[in-house]
């Protein structure tokens, strides 16, 4: 299916177009989808470099100006830009959003991320392309097109949550970054990084959330084989609220004073928890052990047996005995 592929990606950079006019062109773009960027404080060259776009708030703009130009309704259903209702009207998916195109790593767009501009409990504050022949979001990583030179450049990936922290992280100058998207990381998107660097920095929002999921994905991580840092950023914080607030120069220094490798930022979340509580202790030798066990070179797992004994002040050898015990249980 080479052919309906491309037909797929055709339709998807003139729906990219077609934002972007929207964008710069048309009084409701200005008026709403610009001075929305502005607010966030993207410049225009950063606008540029991510292609970003804004959908006019119309049942079928889109649907409308593709059809003029030849594209088949089959075509923009199947590249998931517009729907079907029950009675048959058909009407575009994106409408009155701000608009992030989503480009694979050889820079062509295969999907969108599109964000309402007020809050609105009714809606949700991100709509995403379908899975289309050219969009499997568990294969992607936001902002790869963009990143993949700096990344080989600095030789370390950092791993964010959402669209805007790429994107302000890229113009404060911080160009090796990317984003999973909400999605939960996966091997596929591990393994795109690899590509390009051994080393990835995890960077999520210092809330709950952003906590919980960098611990599921910090043992994906290892178990790829990666070297993997990981930073929490001041509660209530994201990458682009906080690098906003203390610029880049600040920015870069919090990463580089506050990134702790996954025995440091595991033991102190439980050393923290337990106190003097040897039972809470041990829960915590065993958890990080457990992370130790997905690393699959048992040389660098010998290594880190080491630092575990001295983070929590018991023997290197019960630290490896509980290593093998949970490999043992894990075959
Ligand atoms: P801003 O509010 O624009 O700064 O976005 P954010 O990236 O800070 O959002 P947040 O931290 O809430 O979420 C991280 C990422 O999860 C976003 O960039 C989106 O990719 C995704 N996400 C957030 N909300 C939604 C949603 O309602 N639906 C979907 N599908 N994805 C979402
Ligand atoms: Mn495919
Ligand atoms: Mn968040
Ligand atoms: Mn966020
Ligand atoms: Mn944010």
């Amino acid at each position: 299916r080479q052919n309906e592929r491309e037909s797929l990606h055709i339709v998807l950079n003139f729906a990219k177009t077609y934002f972007q006019e929207n964008l710069q062109n048309t009084d409701e773009g200005k008026s709403i989808g610009l001075s929305y960027f502005r607010e966030r404080g993207f410049t225009n060259p950063t606008i540029d470099a991510f292609d970003l776009g804004y959908s006019l708030d119309l049942w079928d703009g889109l649907l409308q100006e593709a059809t003029r130009r030849g594209h088949s309704r089959d075509l923009l259903e199947k590249a998931g830009l517009i729907l079907t209702k029950e009675n048959n009207k058909v009407f575009d998916r994106f409408r009155g959003r701000v608009m992030f195109p989503i480009h694979n790593v050889s820079g062509r767009v295969i999907a969108f991320g599109a964000r309402i501009l007020k809050a609105d409990k009714t809606q949700p504050k991100y709509l995403n392309s379908p899975e289309t022949p050219v969009y499997h979001k568990s294969q992607v990583l936001y902002g790869i097109f963009q990143a993949k030179q700096a990344i080989r450049q600095e030789d370390v990936c950092f791993l964010t949550e959402g669209y805007t922290d790429v994107i302000s992280l890229h113009q404060a100058g911080i160009k090796n970054v990317v984003a999973s998207s909400g999605t939960s990381l996966t091997t596929e998107q591990i393994r795109l990084i690899a590509r390009f660097t051994p080393n990835v920095t995890i960077l999520y929002d210092g809330d709950a959330a952003g906590i919980k999921a960098a611990l599921r994905g910090l043992d994906m991580v290892l178990e790829e084989g990666l070297n993997l840092k990981l930073l929490l950023l001041p509660d209530g914080e994201d990458p682009d609220s906080y690098v906003h607030k203390v610029g880049a120069d600040t920015f870069k220094e919090h990463i580089q004073k506050n990134s702790q490798d996954f025995i440091d930022f595991k033991a102190k979340r439980w050393l923290t928890e337990a106190g003097d509580d040897p039972m809470k202790r041990a829960e915590g030798i065993s958890d990080v052990c457990a992370s130790i066990t997905r690393i699959p070179d048992h040389l660098k797992r010998q290594t880190l047996s080491q630092r575990v004994a001295q983070v929590f002040h018991v023997s290197e050898q019960s630290v490896i005995s509980e290593i093998n015990r949970l490999l043992r249980q894990q075959q």
